[in-house]
């Protein structure tokens, strides 16, 4: 009884506090809105290796609610708090060593940050010396030569490649503006008796489980591995059944997947997009041409996807080939005689002068390559252009998904392209600042128009190149300037009119994290199962690289029926059009792993399979929903205020009743 006494005090009180407000509110749903404030963000979530975890993740199964405090004055936490961080201070918090230092090392201050939100705002990278998460020398375990201290990356701070107990996330712009508010409220309340709290729900099913790697979080089922879908065509279609001979292919690869320390704000811009803008540019200003059928060679186009994740498109890529997959139909690996990477090159180094850098595999195998770019360049008459060759002292080649090509056949011949010689000049290398204002599209229009006239020299290996045909190979600016609208900004975003022309997207800010495989992995796959990037892609490469369809008359899919016929831009209007193409998906998952009805499994290390032993096999936790509001609570100084009350109270209605019963008793044995 008593405790029912103490209970329904507390109802009053809180029934008190918002009962004066009440009225001006229509239905539940407002009283809601106005309690809780949802706020967007973007979070870091937990993803696994074979030997342990990274990223962030809630310390248990439930939700984290902690005031909001400033991290400026939060240098004394009195409480638990969630910090709001500015992005200077993010470096400050993490980058600089503090919380590293901090949150590992001072037990009494990690004790005390149980959340982080991170504020965005614009114009940061002209503030920021860099920002880079990634270490100093990416995936250094993949590279073909032994890394020492080289750093290609010397801003990279390694941050993403820690595990986290506490959720972080990167708040919107909107959001950030209203955190800023909370935040200043919360520390003019000295005198109220409410403050202002985030709730994180950032709860990973990998934490409640316990299963803390990929091979056990795997088995039961708790996450799934990265992946998805790289995509290749040829320039003109491979018509596999023709009695010709095969012809040697020349490969041009980049790669369109990024990665950053908040899984949804992954754009990278310069590094791989710009790459792989150029390479669509690329493909539309060749498809043009007359009369490619006729050279010597074959172009093909490959974009991989899972490069940022151990090179996950590339190696499967190369093992698909290996065991002759319907995915690679068509083509022969050895036949592969060149690789032509287009790596990052969105900036060019001076303001108005475009400078690239070929990287490349042993000098007397790339010398081909090397030349064509030079005379490419020539024909192009501009002095804004200069390729270079990278310096002699590099070690060797830049992290590029030629490291696969290499690893595979050390005497392969390749070349990256990048807008780098010893050093990326981004300086925001898979952090969520290497967005559109990161990039210049000039840089991506003079890369792919020296690109685009070295393939054609290339495929037509030593004839007589008719200059008029290589003067007509020019880059569209205005597609190459729709691209970069359409791949690296919400607005338009993918909604914009030329991606809307191949695939019906599912949002409209591009995000080129890789996310996880979903379903059985296939050369043709479920497409609901298949990125907005990589349908675009494999549309986009489908319909330049075409020629049309004999049979015009002939109904997508199912009339598409005829020899290398395919149905391309299906989702858009639900029909479709039939051409001849060579356009394939190819899945892009760890070689180390296996789907067999419903699972994964993690297969032991191959020994014809060099690079699977540096593979982490990295996989995502699963999760329900990722959520953080913010809303007003009492303090809990008020509560305790309140709690000792009702203490009183009891103890006092205890007393009196003692007293009232020996009273009465006594007032009783008197009668
Ligand atoms: C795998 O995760 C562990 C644990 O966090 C980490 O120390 C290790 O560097 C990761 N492996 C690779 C290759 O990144
Ligand atoms: C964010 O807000 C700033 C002004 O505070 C504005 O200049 C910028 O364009 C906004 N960015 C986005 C992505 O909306
Ligand atoms: C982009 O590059 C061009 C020429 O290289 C230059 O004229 C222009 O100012 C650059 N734009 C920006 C925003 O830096
Ligand atoms: C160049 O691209 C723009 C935008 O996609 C397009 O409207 C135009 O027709 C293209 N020009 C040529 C010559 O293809
Ligand atoms: C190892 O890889 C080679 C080449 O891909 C393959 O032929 C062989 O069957 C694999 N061995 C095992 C045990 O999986």
């Amino acid at each position: 009884m008593d405790l029912i006494a103490l209970l329904s005090l507390f109802v009053l009180i809180k029934e008190e506090s918002i009962s004066d407000q009440v009225n001006s509110f229509q239905s539940v749903p407002d009283l809601e809105k106005s309690m809780y404030i949802a706020i967007d963000g973007y979070p870091c979530v937990r993803l696994l290796n074979l030997s342990g975890e990274i990223g962030c993740s809630n310390p248990g199964r439930a939700n984290i609610v902690a005031p909001v405090a400033r991290f400026k004055i939060a240098n004394k936490l009195a409480e638990p708090s969630a910090l709001l961080v500015s992005m200077d201070q993010f470096e400050d918090l993490f980058a600089r060593h503090c919380v590293v230092f901090r949150l590992s090392n001072d037990a009494d201050f990690s004790m005390h940050v149980v959340g982080v939100l991170v504020e965005s705002g614009s114009q940061l990278q002209n503030s920021l010396k860099g920002f880079s998460p990634d270490r100093k020398f990416p995936q250094a375990e993949f590279a073909s030569y032994k890394s020492g201290n080289f750093e290609w990356n010397p801003t990279g701070s390694g941050l993403m490649w820690k595990a986290y107990n506490f959720p972080v996330f990167l708040l919107s712009n909107s959001s950030t503006l209203a955190l800023q508010e909370v935040a200043l409220r919360n520390e003019k309340r000295t005198k109220s008796y409410t403050v202002d709290v985030a709730d994180f729900d950032l709860v990973m099913q990998t934490t409640k489980s316990g299963t803390r790697d990929s091979e056990s979080c795997l088995r039961e089922q708790t996450c799934l591995p990265l992946g998805g879908y790289s995509v290749w065509s040829a320039l003109p279609p491979i018509i596999t059944s023709s009695s010709k001979k095969a012809k040697p292919t020349i490969l041009t690869v980049a790669s369109m997947d990024a990665t950053s320390f908040f899984r949804d704000k992954s754009v990278g811009a310069d590094s791989p997009i710009s790459g792989l803008i150029s390479l669509l540019a690329v493909v539309d200003s060749l498809s043009r041409v007359d009369g490619l059928g006729d050279l010597d060679k074959q172009l093909v186009f490959a974009v991989f996807t899972g490069e940022a994740w151990g090179y996950l498109g590339s190696r499967r890529f190369l093992l698909e080939l290996d065991q002759h997959s319907d995915a690679v139909s068509g083509l022969d690996l050895a036949l592969i005689e060149k690789v032509l990477e287009i790596g990052s090159v969105g900036k060019g180094s001076a303001p108005d002068d475009n400078t690239f850098f070929a990287h490349s595999t042993r000098v007397s195998a790339t010398s081909g390559t090397l030349n064509a770019l030079k005379d490419a360049l020539g024909s192009l008459k501009t002095q804004s252009i200069k390729i270079s060759r990278a310096s002699k002292s590099n070690p060797g080649l830049p992290p590029s998904s030629l490291m696969t090509f290499l690893k595979k056949n050390p005497e392969t011949s390749g070349v990256v392209l990048e807008d780098f010689d010893a050093v990326f000049t981004n300086k925001f290398y898979h952090s969520h600042l290497d967005d559109l204002s990161n990039i210049n599209s000039s840089a991506i229009v003079a890369a792919a128009s020296v690109v685009a006239r070295s393939l054609y020299i290339l495929a037509s290996d030593k004839k007589e190149i008719s200059n008029s045909v290589l003067n007509s190979i020019n880059i569209n600016a205005s597609l190459v300037e729709e691209l970069v609208s359409c791949l690296l900004s919400c607005e338009p975003g993918l909604t914009c009119e030329l991606v809307n022309r191949y695939i019906a997207p599912s949002t409209s800010c591009p995000n080129n994290y890789v996310g996880v495989v979903l379903g059985e992995p296939s050369s043709q796959p479920y497409l609901g199962n298949v990125g907005d990037v990589s349908r675009f892609v494999w549309n986009f490469l489908a319909d330049k690289t075409a020629i049309p369809s004999k049979d015009v008359s002939s109904a997508c899919p199912k009339g598409c029926s005829g020899n290398g016929e395919m149905c391309v831009k299906a989702e858009t209007d639900g029909k479709g059009v039939c051409v001849i193409s060579t356009t394939r998906y190819v899945p892009a998952y760890s070689t180390r792993l296996k789907y067999d009805t419903d699972t994964w499994e993690v297969l032991p290390h191959n020994s014809s399979d060099t690079m699977g032993e540096a593979d982490p096999v990295w996989t995502e936790s699963n999760w329900d929903t990722i959520r953080l509001r913010v809303y007003t609570v009492q303090d809990s100084r008020y509560d305790h205020l309140i709690l000792l009350l009702g203490i009183t109270i009891t103890l006092l209605s205890y007393i009196i009743i003692v007293i009232s019963k020996a009273f009465i008793t006594k007032a009783l044995k008197r009668d």
